[in-house]
């Protein structure tokens, strides 16, 4: 299947997202009968670029990133529009994806929202690495996408890539989450880690800001915002709440931290901005929370941009995801994840049949009649 995207923000992650296309377009081709082509790209100030027949988006990347531009500018709204109706065949035949990529908002997860629900409206799948749509609108996006038919996945909203929203949909059958609790701030825990050592709390935030790991408004890593968002998305999608990152109890690490880090060291324990939640009778409760930990709890050793996540789980008992590596390509990475699950859905048969293994194949007898794939 060709699955053709149109990006709605093309900053670090949609650039990464484009590269990442090419870099591994022959294992998509081989192993998912995937192929992808990029028919819009639309930016705040850098103008935007429609391409029925398919956008060079690396190109356009080492463009934007020369400081030049990828067309005339348009406002958002527009340029969706225009490209849901261009591409509207391809929406009928459940072939086109609106990317979201745009800027976090915490304060109403606009204007992101709205572009997820234009995007379904004109029967396209979304993708998106932006946590505002499940954090302040999940329950309402999520039927929407049902109703007419069309995905909604954000699996790099929370840890990257690392499959948090796809193990729950896709492995645990029948398994109910009762709670949860992590490390899902980057910034935040490596600068704990970085005053452990006696850094201090600026120069710790100069340095993710310098790795491009720290949001481009710090205040949303520092102040707790960027966890609340993460948690209000895990929570609406794991337990079936209803939350936005205004409604989480919320918590961030300011420069005052130091002592609080320096006494949890000196007590052999420490200090760490966890995010939890659980259930509380009939609702849900979320919380980012400075917690002193006990050096034997499995977070207390989750060191600098590493993130982890536990979950409570009635049948499982506790399930842990340990995210050691990070970064762009992991973000990226999860947006083709999405992509993947999309494909495997509008051509299940090419995309989803498990490829047998050399071994395998050799030792099965070929079944008469059966067509090659
Ligand atoms: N960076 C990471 O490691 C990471 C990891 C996980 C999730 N995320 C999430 O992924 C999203 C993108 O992150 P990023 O690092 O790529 O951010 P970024 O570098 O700041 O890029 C944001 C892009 O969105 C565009 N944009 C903003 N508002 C827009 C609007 N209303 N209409 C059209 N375009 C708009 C910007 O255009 P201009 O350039 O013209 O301003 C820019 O191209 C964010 O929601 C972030 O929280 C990022």
């Amino acid at each position: 299947v060709t699955l053709d995207l149109v990006l709605v923000g093309f900053g670090n992650v949609g650039r990464r997202f484009v590269r990442l296309l090419n870099e591994i377009a022959p294992r998509l081709a081989k192993e998912h009968a995937l192929e992808t082509r990029v028919v819009g790209i639309a930016t705040r100030s850098r103008g935007c670029a429609h391409g029925a027949d398919g956008l060079d988006g690396a190109a356009l990347a080492d463009r934007v990133e020369g400081g030049g531009r990828l067309g005339r500018r348009e406002s958002t709204r527009a340029f969706l529009r225009a490209a849901l109706r261009r591409n509207a065949a391809a929406a009928r035949a459940r072939r086109l994806v609106v990317v979201e990529v745009t800027t976090l908002d915490v304060e109403r997860g606009q204007p992101a929202v709205d572009h997820v629900k234009m995007a379904l409206a004109g029967r396209a799948h979304v993708v998106t690495a932006n946590k505002g749509p499940a954090a302040f609108a999940y329950r309402a996006l999520e039927r929407t996408a049902r109703r007419v038919d069309r995905r909604f996945l954000f699996e790099s909203a929370v840890m990257d890539g690392v499959p948090v929203f796809n193990l729950a949909r896709a492995a645990l059958p029948g398994v109910t989450v009762d709670g949860f609790r992590g490390v899902v701030n980057s910034t935040t825990n490596y600068m704990l880690t970085a005053m452990e050592s006696g850094d201090s709390f600026e120069r710790a935030l100069a340095t993710m800001q310098e790795r491009g790991i720290a949001e481009a408004d710090p205040s949303l890593d520092i102040d707790g915002w960027d966890a609340a968002a993460k948690t209000a998305a895990l929570a609406n999608v794991l337990l079936g709440a209803a939350l936005t990152p205004h409604t989480i109890e919320r918590e961030g690490v300011s420069a005052d931290a130091g002592a609080a880090v320096a006494a949890a060291r000196a007590a052999g324990r420490k200090l760490k901005l966890v995010a939890s939640a659980e259930r509380a009778g009939a609702s849900v409760r979320g919380r980012v929370r400075l917690v002193e930990l006990p050096a034997t709890d499995q977070l207390a050793g989750i060191d600098g941009p590493q993130n982890a996540l536990i979950l409570q789980t009635d049948l499982l008992g506790e399930i842990s995801i340990v995210q050691r590596g990070s970064g762009l390509t992991a973000t990226a990475y999860g947006l083709v994840a999405d992509l993947v699950a999309i494909a495997r859905e509008v051509s299940p048969t090419r995309a989803t049949r498990p490829q047998p293994t050399r071994a395998r194949r050799r030792r099965s007898p070929s079944p008469r009649g059966r067509r090659r794939s």
